[in-house]
């Protein structure tokens, strides 16, 4: 199969429509990462995206819809702090949990009772999903456990000869990806952190948590992404704390001297103590931060043998989301999932 890159344009969206009815799936663009997207209600295209990704099938899938899309179609279940965080945040980089209805195919929510559902703002995003007018499931347009993608030749790259199409929406401003909340409960809970963070969400409602799952209780976690070694680049990886720099930079000496090319992905402020090796410079600011991770670590797989990844200081905010990416993108251990 040929994969066809295009930009967004009415001939293009004329064409995802077609594949999308045809039961397919394309790359999709959004604020946050690339999607690859398919249709909610058809059983077949759900499994097409689990099979071309390599997903586990106990990971659910967030189902996208247009910003005038009748929400009552799909949920009924609506408390009202979640109208308040739709209006204050949507559309944007926030998925919202609610208790399932049954009415999209089964094999979205992977046997969880809920439906996790979002409200992209990026505008190429938007028009793909109003021209088909129904809800599109669409994980990170990544193999399975690889980097996520946060341009189309990302997606292609993961992808080539195995989807049709990709709609090319430009690179992705926000750079992970949406804040994950549930809203099933009596107060939000935030499942995967993002752009969108807890306390952003509390000035709104009120109230927030974040949900840690405790990795050796056997509870049944609640968004079981979380729990796989993810994002990660496909060479050696290392990873140190923001104070660890002397054992960092004795770390690439030894591989160097073993003949392995170094490559170091670090806040602006912490470059001054690698001075001769490749840089991947994650910027300053928060948001800045978010938007380059993913790319530098592609980069870091073409580029260098050994990737040693240096925690930036800030661990709030953004940073939370920014942080939990980073450190599991460079774990040399991963953990079974069932
Ligand atoms: O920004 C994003 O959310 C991107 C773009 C393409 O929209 N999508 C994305 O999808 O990141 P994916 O499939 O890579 O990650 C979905 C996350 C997983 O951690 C999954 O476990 C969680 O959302 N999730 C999905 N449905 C859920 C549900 N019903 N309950 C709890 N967690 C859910
Ligand atoms: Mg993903």
């Amino acid at each position: 199969m040929q994969t066809k890159i295009f930009p967004v344009s009415p001939e293009s969206l004329a064409e995802a429509k077609k594949i999308i009815f045809d039961g397919g799936v394309i790359g999709m663009p959004t604020e946050t990462v690339y999607g690859l997207g398919g249709n909610a209600f058809d059983d077949s295209a759900v499994k097409r995206i689990f099979e071309v990704k390599g997903r586990p099938n106990d990971n659910p899938l967030i189902a996208h819809v247009h910003t005038d899309y009748d929400l009552a179609k799909i949920i009924d279940y609506d408390p009202p702090y979640a109208k308040k965080l739709r209006e204050a945040f949507l559309p944007g980089p926030l998925t919202l949990v609610y208790p399932s209805t049954g009415k999209v195919s089964p094999y979205v929510s992977c046997g969880l009772n809920t439906l996790a559902v979002r409200v992209p703002s990026h505008k190429g995003a938007q028009a793909f999903l109003r021209e088909v007018d129904i809800p599109i499931v669409a994980p990170s347009a990544n193999i399975s456990k690889h980097v996520s993608p946060t341009s189309a030749a990302h997606v292609y790259e993961d992808f080539e000869g195995k989807i049709p199409l990709i709609l090319d929406g430009g690179e992705c401003e926000g750079g992970i990806e949406s804040t994950v909340c549930d809203v099933t409960g009596d107060i939000p809970v935030v499942l995967r952190p993002g752009l969108i963070t807890c306390e952003m969400i509390a000035q709104v409602v009120g109230d927030c948590a974040q949900y840690v799952p405790d990795l050796h209780s056997g509870e049944k976690v609640k968004s079981p992404g979380l729990l796989y070694k993810h994002y990660s680049p496909r060479c050696q990886t290392a990873l140190f704390a923001a104070a660890e720099t002397a054992e960092a930079v004795a770390y690439c000496a030894e591989q160097s001297s073993l003949g392995k090319k170094v490559a170091i992905l670090c806040e602006d402020g912490a470059k001054s103590a690698f001075a001769g090796y490749e840089i991947l410079n994650l910027g300053s600011s928060e948001n800045e931060m978010a938007a380059r991770l993913y790319s530098l670590l592609r980069e870091a797989e073409k580029r260098c043998d050994v990737l040693v990844a240096i925690e930036p200081k800030k661990t709030d905010g953004v940073m939370i989301g920014v942080l939990n990416r980073l450190r599991k993108a460079c774990v040399s251990v991963d953990i079974p999932h069932k």
